[in-house]
């Protein structure tokens, strides 16, 4: 549905989606900032100052062309002399579209100006864009594909690129602005409760509105608006405390927030990158064939000492190092932002992957090896025992 949605010019995306409607007009989405009106009223206004002098001057150019069009034949031309100069006129055509230009940028720079520069304690988030996921960076080190805000709170954005220039947006919110490699941008916004319709959380839409290559238009995610800082932090606290789950369970929810469900589906079907449905067994088995010839059964003892998760961690944190055979080159390292901890999870949802069956215990595991499973294995499955 999402991506569905998201091949759509935002303004139908953005109706289908939003619930209240109230503040939604012809040409603008719903209004859920408090910069809303510095964006709609000189928006409004400029449209409305085209609008009159459009059909002014098309009507005035019908009637010019009715009245000086060409005498019939055989009936002499008037020849009064045209006129050559009109002072008043001159003066009032000049001085109605001064005031109307002067108008027009005391309204769009007051508004550009508000945008410029977030209040002081401002809640600070840092953004992460790369092809082609979002990352946001919680106070307490979370990291989320979605963007979760309190309402009735000044909320800043301070945004970088991982790859190419990509760029924010949040139509209900008026803001936007491009995310570069190799440097940082901000945004800043506010949310007024009243935007929540009373509910106690609602979902906008966020877009990368710069073209980043193949996968952009999908490039998109969701703002979730909590009604109250108590919210937020209730959230905060409840999505980021991975320990407290079962450990295929964090992982299912790490492939969803990190970005990974975007390039790779779990249920088979094909996307930029390989399923992760029985990743663990073509893993196990060395069925990967790489782009350069060669293939993982071969290298799965000498290359990762004989462990699959070692293989499936290397592709994570140095994806370019193998590429899979038939895929491109697309997937950027996730080094920094899935820690050795995360990892384990990851795994432990590629088993449970498998045949939605929890992940093997470590006695399972060692009896299946014939060994002690050494290293992390052994440290995952000897932590999956408690579950
Ligand atoms: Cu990122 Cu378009």
């Amino acid at each position: 549905m999402m991506s569905f949605l998201s091949q759509l010019p935002y303004q139908f995306a953005t109706s289908a989606f939003v619930a209240q409607e109230s503040t939604k007009t012809f040409w603008m989405p719903e209004k859920a900032s408090t910069f809303a009106d510095d964006v709609d009223g000189p928006f409004y206004f400029i449209y409305w100052v085209c609008l009159f002098f459009f059909v002014l001057i098309v009507a005035l150019m019908v009637w010019f062309m009715w009245r000086y069009r060409r005498p019939a034949e055989g009936t002499t031309p008037d020849t009064h002399a045209a006129p050559t100069h009109n002072t008043p006129l001159e003066v009032t055509w000049s001085a109605i579209p001064l005031v109307l230009v002067i108008v027009m940028f005391y309204l769009g720079f007051r508004g550009a100006l508000n945008m410029q520069e977030a209040p002081d304690g401002a809640m600070t988030i840092d953004v992460v864009a790369q092809k082609w996921s979002w990352s946001f960076k919680y106070s307490n080190g979370w990291q989320d594909n979605v963007l979760h805000v309190p309402a009735d709170e000044p909320v800043r954005l301070l945004m970088t690129s991982k790859d190419v220039i990509h760029s924010l947006f949040v139509p209900a919110f008026r803001v936007k602005r491009d995310v570069v490699p190799g440097k940082f941008s901000e945004i800043w916004f506010e949310v007024p409760s009243v935007a929540l319709d009373g509910q106690a959380e609602r979902s906008f839409h966020l877009f990368c509105t710069e073209y980043c290559g193949t996968e952009h238009s999908k490039m998109t995610t969701t703002v979730v608006v909590h009604a109250t800082r108590a919210d937020y932090e209730r959230w905060l606290a409840d999505v980021s405390n991975l320990s407290t789950m079962p450990r295929h369970v964090a992982g299912e929810k790490l492939y969803n927030v990190r970005g990974c469900a975007g390039c790779h589906s779990a249920d088979g079907s094909d996307m930029t990158g390989p399923t992760f449905k029985n990743i663990w067994s073509r893993t196990v088995n060395g069925e990967t064939k790489f782009a350069d010839g060669s293939n993982l059964a071969s290298l799965l003892d000498s290359e990762y000492g004989g462990m699959p998760e070692n293989y499936l961690i290397e592709s994570i944190w140095e994806p370019q190092k193998r590429i899979v055979q038939g895929r491109s080159n697309a997937m950027p390292t996730f080094q920094g932002q899935i820690d050795e901890e995360e990892m384990g999870y990851l795994i432990a949802y590629f088993k449970w992957l498998e045949d939605n069956t929890p992940p093997p215990t470590a006695m399972e595991l060692w009896e299946q090896a014939g060994k002690p499973a050494p290293g992390e294995a052994g440290d995952d499955a000897a932590a999956g025992n408690g579950e």
